[in-house]
């Protein structure tokens, strides 16, 4: 699964100089086709709501115990620096989580320093732009193939 946060859908129109020109469905279109040269179909959503976001993750840790699913490319987004609800969801459903953040938000503003994702995620990738979910979908197939 290729999930995004709050505001991700605003992509290629939202502060370009932090995340770039190109949408979500741009980055939808290249992760489906990286994975599928890996042999692997991706399920990409997006939402504003917190609580839709635990939906899913919930959903890919039953899916990921079935044995259908490799587990989460997470870019939570604002949700990132806030929800200890999200923490405890990843932690709860026992899904590996690559937390991918399209800029560095290691050289932005202080309260992006802080990630409650971080410390329950198998890897992060920060800064790398877009390409950065496709260097997450290779670090999942990495880890668990
Ligand atoms: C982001 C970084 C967050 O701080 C911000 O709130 C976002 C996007 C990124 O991809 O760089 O919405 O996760």
């Amino acid at each position: 699964m290729v999930l995004n946060g709050p505001n991700l859908n605003l992509l290629g129109q939202r502060e370009p100089e932090q995340y770039g020109s190109e949408t979500l469905q741009d980055v939808e279109a290249t992760c489906r086709a990286f994975a599928k040269n890996e042999g692997y179909e991706i399920d990409f959503r997006q939402s504003n709501h917190e609580g839709v976001l635990i939906d899913a993750i919930h959903e890919a840790g039953v899916k990921v115990k079935a044995g259908e699913m490799l587990g989460v490319v997470f870019n939570p987004g604002a949700y990132t620096h806030t929800s200890i609800a999200l923490h405890d969801a990843i932690k709860g459903a026992e899904v590996p989580v690559i937390e991918v953040h399209i800029s560095n938000v290691h050289a932005r503003e202080s309260f992006r320093h802080k990630s409650y994702i971080s410390s329950c995620a198998e890897g992060i990738v920060v800064g790398m732009g877009t390409f950065g979910y496709q260097l997450g979908i290779q670090g999942l197939i990495h880890k668990r193939a």
